[in-house]
């Protein structure tokens, strides 16, 4: 690279530096906590959520770690994930699945930053089991609640 090249890269970083060092100033000073949904995150029954968030839209796998019945959620337990992100510090989020032989869950939920530091997703969920016929249908659907914590950061695509 030549001097002059060089020179103006070192003033680009140096730049970068200063505006994000004015960016956390402001967000500490108004102690505005940020939640950020893309990355690793596990539930309390040990189920693996990997989230990837571009603008309003969430992708992403989920590895499950029950099931309704043994088999329901196929032989790898996982299934594809899609959703939506609301755009705020906590955002809300929203997340379905379709498992491998044919049921069906949503969660929805808000990302929260905890006081002493990580992340949680606090949701409630709704699976819905495929019935024989409409007689069956009264009992098809559960509902709960999951509490993801952060594990890792991974990198958007
Ligand atoms: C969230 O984290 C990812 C890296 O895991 C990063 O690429 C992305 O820009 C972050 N999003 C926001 C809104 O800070």
């Amino acid at each position: 690279m030549k001097p002059f090249t060089v020179y103006l890269f070192v003033l680009a970083l140096g730049t970068a530096h200063i505006i994000t060092g004015q960016v956390l100033l402001q967000d500490s000073e108004r102690k505005v906590l940020h939640c950020n949904v893309t990355g690793e995150w596990r539930s309390e029954l040990g189920s693996h959520l990997l989230l990837s968030a571009v603008g309003p839209e969430v992708r992403g796998v989920y590895r499950t770690a029950v099931e309704s019945v043994r088999g329901a959620a196929g032989l790898e337990r996982e299934a594809k994930v899609f959703g939506v992100v609301s755009n705020s510090p906590q955002p809300t989020i929203a997340f379905s699945v379709v498992w491998a032989k044919g049921s069906c869950t949503t969660w929805v939920g808000q990302c929260f930053s905890l006081p002493g530091g990580g992340q949680v997703l606090n949701m409630l969920w709704m699976l819905r089991s495929a019935a024989q016929s409409s007689v069956d249908n009264w009992g098809s659907t559960r509902l709960g609640e999951d509490r993801f914590i952060f594990t890792r950061s991974v990198d958007s695509p």
